[in-house]
């Protein structure tokens, strides 16, 4: 052992302890910390040839690297869909570091850690009021979750063909004429990109109608497009919550059409499962228990550390995943059909013990605290939605249907911002640090959007969010306003 290693393991207490303290800095301070890159240069550094030891590592991290980090586990942090992360979900991913377990096998030595993974799934069943005929795990994001249900949909197309695609390649099953036919409204990018990584091809999707003004699938017309494809292998990705708008597929119409139709279905309600906390909003899932799979994602509305997300799978494709996963030419692993174990049922072999901190928060807050997050973030969307709607600089694009809101920006002269422009008023208000939001095109609409799913969020974040929206937009239009003001002075001398 070198002795910067031997110097470290021997200040382990002084070392953990300095790292305790800078969290507990850090976390204090966070929503006092810019949304936005105070700055983006990193200084170039090479391998040293003798180690600077963990304490200096540490000193280097907090001089010249702090000032990188954004505020993005923050109450205003409200781009992409980004949670933040409670107290006791960083507590379990502590534990999970230093513990550093290899989660595989629910009796196999040492990996003893898949008994909390599933009793975690079991919890997160409980809270989003999912049946227990859901099979689940977790993966390291929504996106891998997506993969992992549409690896098994792809398993289970082949099957129907008599291809078991998993041993076989897809050769085999497309040269037969037997490539499953994928329809969707409104896929998530994430889906179009597992579908390109399962050689299903991102641009083969046929795409769902949408009735006007919506992103959820057309049901009349979903059912036209069943009855063209009937007898084919089809996989229904349908959305419990577009990232754009929260717009739900209508569950119980698709549930009705899996009573006369055969096919895959599948959701992803990454962060939209988490309706089912509110019982004023849950009726928008009512039916998905019917589904043969679901996406959710815990690093967005569960808040703990990215990354990781679940899946849920009907234990009847059990064999299935076990097929399109399956580990089983390592004999120095053991046997698969002797244990269940997680090495023959998702993409990773090793696995980080990601359920520690879910479990954690899970049991630390319970079904109330879940409830009361989701419920103070909808409320305060539809605060912001509301001033929105009331406004005559910014219009609301779609209504706020859960925690989303998604709204234009309008010039003097009441027409609405270009891409360019959007980008332009969007980069002034991310870069005065107090919010931070993403831009995104609907409806041919150049948009903001504002997605609220952090557990700190609190009335006064909204305050704060829409006075920068007011400044920047003073800000922007300043000159505008200015000479169209002396115009109007000139015109109209008192
Ligand atoms: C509906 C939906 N699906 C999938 C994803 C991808 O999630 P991740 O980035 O965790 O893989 C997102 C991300 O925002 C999403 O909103």
């Amino acid at each position: 052992m070198t002795n910067v290693l031997q110097r470290d393991a021997e200040n382990i207490s002084a070392l953990t302890e300095s790292v305790q303290r800078y969290a507990a800095e850090y976390l204090q301070r966070l929503n006092a910390m810019p949304t936005d890159n105070a700055e983006s240069f990193l200084p170039q550094l090479s391998l040293p040839e003798t180690g600077w030891g963990a304490a200096s590592t540490m000193t280097y991290i907090q001089e010249k690297m702090q000032s990188l980090f954004v505020a993005s586990p923050g109450a205003r942090y409200w781009g992409y869909v980004t949670g933040g992360v409670t107290p006791a979900a960083l507590m379990g991913d502590w534990i999970t570091s230093t513990i550093d377990q290899n989660t595989q096998s629910l009796n196999g030595p040492g990996d003893m850690t898949a008994l909390v993974e599933q009793q975690t799934i079991g919890m997160i069943r409980e809270l989003l009021d999912l049946p227990a005929h859901f099979m689940g795990g977790f993966v390291s994001g929504a996106t891998m979750s997506n993969f992992t249900c549409l690896a098994v949909a792809r398993q289970w197309a082949g099957a129907r063909a008599g291809n078991d695609i998993a041993r076989e390649g897809l050769v085999k099953a497309m040269s037969g004429g037997e490539s499953p036919v994928v329809l969707s409204a409104t896929p998530h990018s994430s889906s179009l990109k597992a579908l390109s990584m399962l050689g299903l091809g991102s641009s083969n999707v046929v795409i769902v109608d949408k009735p006007s003004g919506r992103e959820a699938l057309d049901v009349k017309h979903l059912e036209a497009l069943l009855q063209e494809h009937e007898g084919k292998h089809v996989i229904l990705i349908s959305s419990g919550g577009t990232v754009n708008t929260v717009d739900y597929d209508e569950m119980l119409a698709i549930r009705r059409l899996r009573e006369r139709y055969r096919f895959w279905w599948h959701i992803d309600a990454a962060f939209g499962a988490f309706a089912a906390c509110s019982p004023a909003h849950k009726h928008l899932l009512a039916g998905w228990e019917e589904a043969d799979s679901i996406t959710v994602d815990c690093h967005k509305w569960l808040n703990v550390p990215y990354d990781s997300a679940v899946f849920f799978v009907h234990e009847r494709y059990a064999a299935l995943q076990m097929q399109t996963f399956q580990n089983s030419s390592a004999p120095y692993l053991g046997n698969p059909a002797d244990n269940f174990s997680y090495l023959n049922f998702v993409p990773e072999n090793s696995r980080r013990f990601r359920a520690l901190p879910a479990w954690c928060t899970l049991v630390a807050y319970g079904k109330e605290g879940y409830r009361e997050i989701v419920e103070r973030n909808i409320a305060l969307a539809r605060q912001l939605g509301e001033r929105i709607s009331a406004s005559t600089t910014f219009a609301l694009q779609a209504p706020v249907r859960l925690n989303v809101v998604c709204f234009s920006v309008k010039d003097l002269n009441g027409t609405q911002l270009e891409r360019e422009a959007v980008m332009g008023f969007l980069d002034t208000l991310n870069h005065r640090g107090k919010v931070f939001m993403t831009p995104t095109l609907y409806n041919g609409v150049w948009c903001l959007r504002a997605a609220l799913v952090n557990w700190q969020t609190q009335q006064e974040d909204v305050e704060v969010a829409w006075n920068e929206l007011t400044e920047v937009y003073q800000e922007v239009f300043r000159r505008e306003v200015r000479s169209k003001s002396s115009e109007r002075a000139k015109k109209n001398p008192i």
